[in-house]
């Protein structure tokens, strides 16, 4: 099979780790996120975050406006308008929420999450975890999408690995939510949605743990499904490129970013 990534689980992925495009052979999903090799990294990433020094959080804090005023804050959290409404006590959906890391980061920068207003729909795994670290009054955790209604959905890198993230619309029509906000999801202009295959290495465990099938989304399509479905869509960050990452790739589908995008609902 051409461009098969051999790597063995446990062995070192060459970078870059996206090989495809999935039509042109098959994906092997070894449920990476549900591995003991992922809960490693959240483990290890949820200690980096707790132990950080006051020195380091608040060079982080000043990491955190700067991006913000250079238009890179794909890596801060939700945008602050995001933040004033879960300060208000906004219903959250955090849907690949994992053990709560955006929750946790959230709480770090001071915004008031009010209790029972939060939830996270992800794996069984991520949700023991997140039990060990947070009581059910700060995050209730859930395996399928709930039929109460929400406020706000936040999909932070996570859209991606959803098998079809069309359906997503309709999920969104039944939660009734005012807002979503979309961050780290690769985007691409000029070339249909397609589907890659990645091999998962995590930063803090360095090895392969697993594959995924992963969506790069046409941005043009997204636009379209957005307005049949009454979102307005605005871009909340500049784009930042990850083309890098796309090299093994057709050159019509290499043109991949990050965008932060946030919707809001227009009338129903
Ligand atoms: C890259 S992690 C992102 C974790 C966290 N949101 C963050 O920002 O670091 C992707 C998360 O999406 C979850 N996930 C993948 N497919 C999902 C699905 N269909 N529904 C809900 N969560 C899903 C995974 O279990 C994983 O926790």
């Amino acid at each position: 099979m051409e461009n098969r990534d051999k790597t063995s689980v446990g062995e070192i992925s060459p970078k870059p780790y996206f090989w495809g495009p999935f039509d042109k052979f098959q994906a092997i999903s070894q449920s990476g996120f549900s591995s003991d090799d992922w809960l490693l990294h959240c483990e290890n990433y949820y200690r980096a975050m707790r132990d950080a020094t006051p020195a380091a959080r608040l060079v982080k804090k000043f990491k955190k406006i700067a991006k913000r005023i250079i238009g890179r804050d794909f890596r801060t959290i939700v945008p602050s308008r995001i933040e004033k409404e879960i300060s208000h006590g906004a219903r959250v959906l955090d849907i690949g929420g994992g053990w709560g890391d955006n929750f946790f980061q959230l709480k770090m920068d001071k915004v008031n999450v009010h209790a029972g207003a939060y939830c996270i729909l992800d794996n069984e795994k991520q949700a023991t975890f997140g039990k060990t670290i947070f009581s059910p009054t700060e995050i209730n955790f859930l395996n399928e999408i709930p039929a109460t209604p929400f406020d706000i959905v936040l999909l932070i890198a996570t859209m991606q690995y959803i098998e079809d993230w069309k359906s997503l619309f309709s999920t969104f029509d039944k939660l009734g939510n005012k807002y979503v906000y979309i961050a780290r999801t690769p985007f691409l202009d000029g070339a249909p949605s397609f589907c890659a295959v990645r091999s998962m290495t995590p930063s803090t465990v360095t090895h392969k743990i697993g594959e995924e099938n992963l969506h790069i989304i046409s941005f043009a399509e997204f636009e379209k499904m957005c307005a049949a479905h009454n979102w307005r869509v605005e871009k909340v960050s500049r784009r930042q490129n990850y083309s890098k990452h796309f090299a093994r790739l057709p050159k019509n589908q290499r043109d991949v970013y990050y965008q932060c995008v946030m919707l809001e609902k227009t009338s129903d």
